[in-house]
């Protein structure tokens, strides 16, 4: 039998994680957040005081990528994260620790230190997996390929609101620019930079629902995975 695999690749805040999610709980799939791989690594690397010498401390960072240790945890519809035991799933979803994501996402090495374990997702019956090269580089052989994006602005408002119901005091000029500021590193990047696959389906959001959104993506889906 084979794997079903439904990539959603796309820029922060556009709501690939939000879809991400109801597309696994319809088919009844297994979900890859592969940006909460990448925060999980700034932070560990971050607590390993390992973060600004990036460049000079490659090998030990590339060990600690491929030693990390990390576990996903699903109880009562919602997941937690623990790294090295302690439950992070709060912690890496602040600017900060995202700022921290981003520089380790710069670095080919680790990128390349965490292939294996994204590709360990694959399982039956299928898997969803949410990032930004999860098309073009790490499940190329997807049945379906979704690239989901919106505008900074819509993006920065989500966010905004997001931060705030989880109780943080946020600007949203200061969201805006370090949206802008993370697309154009993850756009800019010369390994797996953020880029629709050639044959993916792309959908803007800016001014769509949830809901909009998700239907068109079930339509699409349906028509991949019959194929
Ligand atoms: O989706 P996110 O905001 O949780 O991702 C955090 C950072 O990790 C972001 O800067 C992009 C990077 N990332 C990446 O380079 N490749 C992925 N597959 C997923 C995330």
């Amino acid at each position: 039998m084979t794997v079903q695999i439904i990539t959603i690749d796309g820029p922060s805040g556009s709501g690939k994680g939000t879809l991400a999610a109801k597309l696994a709980n319809h088919y009844g799939f297994h979900l890859l957040d592969s940006g909460a791989l990448y925060r999980l690594l700034g932070l560990s690397l971050h607590h390993k005081n390992l973060l600004d010498d990036l460049d000079t401390c490659l090998s030990e960072c590339v060990e600690a990528a491929i030693q990390i240790n990390i576990k996903f945890e699903t109880k009562n519809d919602s997941t937690i994260i623990l790294l090295d035991g302690e439950d992070v799933t709060q912690t890496i979803r602040t600017e900060r620790v995202g700022e921290f994501a981003s520089k380790v996402a710069a670095i080919p090495e680790l990128r390349t230190a965490l292939f294996e374990r994204q590709r360990a997702f694959i399982q039956l019956p299928g898997l969803v997996a949410d990032g930004r090269d999860m098309a073009t580089a790490i499940f190329p052989e997807a049945q379906a390929k979704i690239y989901l994006t919106a505008s900074a602005e819509s993006r920065a408002e989500r966010r905004v609101k997001q931060l705030q119901g989880m109780g943080l005091d946020v600007k949203i000029s200061d969201i805006l620019a370090n949206i802008q500021s993370r697309d154009k590193r993850d756009m800019e990047r010369t390994v797996a930079p953020l880029r629709p696959a050639v044959d993916a389906f792309q959908i803007d959001s800016s001014n769509l629902s949830i809901d909009e959104v998700f239907q068109l993506m079930v339509n699409y889906v349906d028509q991949c995975i019959k194929a």
